[in-house]
């Protein structure tokens, strides 16, 4: 059998890493501007966190989770981020050591959807929760972290799309309203919404099937039920973005697959990429209720998380390859020697070296060095018994000879100026 990794898994090479890096460190720097800290969770969870949080009748749930059994536990390998932070919020009960915390999170989420572009079955997020704070400023402010951050990275099109779900009794009379309005129709509804239609009728809404969005247009609409603080809080919320001139789009449509939402839903499309259905490249709202659910105290959260690939598929490709600064070319073997030797010196003044100890030609190692796309070969071959080396600038195709003693100060500089002038890999990087 050929071993080949798992459909929808895929590998990122050290090619490609240099966007991710570069992505990922982006994210930070906009998160922590905004007082956001790194939280890490376990990869793996009890399933029934996930069920309680995200909730039965939805497709997450339902279909696409990576659940076994093992030591007596059931567990899940985790779809999303935001349960699994609640759950350390909770446990760790940070409500009583901080009012409000500000969480962020960068890594893998595993889903067993059907494998497309912009779709896999593990994909990385980067999100961000926010505990202890009801808004509707922080949830304007949220919504500007994600469209500022997409300016930054250069997204070329993107629209962000707002809704309110409503809170408390508004779900329970919305759901009412809308399984009388489905019932009439259910034979026309796809057999998951049939199959759902009592549970939880706000999943028509948000179904892929033609036939349910074709049911689904003439739906009473969820802002005709909200009660008065939440009409309130989503004035707030469209006023706290009014001033800061964010560019929304106001989308009655907009469910979103996951139970947990509460006031507050958004949405982040693409609008230049060739994604397809997957150009959502980021989702979230505000959730409430889970942090009571899952056993702690009555505190508000809100959040949300964005698809990397989605990101990294949207932006321009941009400088990819980022190789060393100096590329060692021992010729003879005193040169391998005093190779060893420079290489730690280099290493140790910041500049990053590889040695070729394949050995050959001159002109199959100076290929390597121009495939390794180096800043600068150096050749140790005689000319070490004269005390010298050969320092060649691949950029410039210069080439002269340096004294061995103080050589690896010299080539530092020399790497120093390029990066300030933006040119080595460093700069790259
Ligand atoms: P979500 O909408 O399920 O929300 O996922 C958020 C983003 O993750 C999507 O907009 C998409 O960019 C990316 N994504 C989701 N599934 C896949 C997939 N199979 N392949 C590639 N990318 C994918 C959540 O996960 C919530 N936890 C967001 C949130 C945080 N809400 C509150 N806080």
């Amino acid at each position: 059998m050929e071993l080949r990794a798992v459909r929808g898994m895929n590998d990122i090479l050290p090619d490609e890493m240099v966007r991710w890096h570069r992505l990922e460190a982006a994210f930070r720097h906009q998160a922590e501007l905004h007082g956001y800290a790194e939280v890490r969770t376990p990869l793996l969870e009890h399933t029934a966190l996930f069920t309680r949080s995200i909730g039965e009748t939805t497709d997450v749930v339902e279909k696409e989770m990576y659940s076994f059994e093992r030591h007596g536990d059931a567990l899940t390998v985790r779809p999303e981020g935001t349960a699994s932070a609640a759950r350390a919020y909770v446990e760790h009960q940070m409500h009583a050591k901080e009012p409000i915390s500000r969480w962020y999170y960068l890594g893998p989420m595993f889903r067993g959807e059907r494998p497309a572009k912009g779709r896999y079955r593990q994909f990385y997020q980067a999100g961000c929760e926010l505990y202890g704070d009801p808004g509707p400023l922080c949830d304007a402010e949220m919504i500007d972290l994600i469209s500022g951050f997409f300016k930054a990275i250069g997204i070329p099109g993107f629209k962000v799309h707002i809704n309110t779900l409503g809170s408390g009794g508004t779900r329970e009379r919305y759901r009412d309203a809308l399984l009388a309005y489905f019932t009439p129709m259910r034979d026309k509804l796809s057999e998951d919404s049939q199959r759902r239609l009592e549970k939880n009728p706000l999943r028509v809404l948000d179904s892929k099937s033609a036939a349910d969005r074709e049911a689904s247009l003439g739906a009473p609409a969820l802002i005709d039920f909200i009660d008065d603080a939440d009409r309130e809080h989503w004035k707030g919320l469209l006023g706290a973005l009014d001033t800061l001139g964010v560019d929304y789009a106001v989308d009655p449509t907009l469910v979103r697959g996951l139970d947990y939402y509460t006031r507050t839903l958004f949405e982040v499309r693409s609008t230049t990429s060739d994604l397809g259905s997957q150009n959502t490249l980021c989702g979230g709202g505000r959730y409430d209720t889970m942090i009571e659910q899952l056993g702690g105290q009555k505190v508000p959260a809100i959040g949300f998380a964005m698809g990397m690939e989605r990101l990294l598929a949207s932006i321009p490709e941009g400088a990819k390859k980022a190789g060393p600064d100096a590329y060692l070319v021992p010729l003879t073997p005193k040169g391998a020697e005093r190779g060893l030797i420079l290489g730690r010196e280099l290493r140790a003044l910041g500049v990053v070296t590889e040695l070729d100890g394949r050995g050959g030609k001159l002109k199959a190692m100076m290929s390597r060095a121009e495939k390794r796309a180096a800043r600068f070969a150096v050749l140790l071959g005689d000319e070490l018994d004269r005390g010298v080396v050969s320092l060649k600038d691949l950029a410039a195709r210069q080439q002269e000879e340096l004294a061995i003693e103080g050589a690896a100060r010299i080539i530092a500089d020399r790497v120093q100026s390029q990066r300030d002038a933006g040119l080595s890999a460093e700069g790259a990087r």
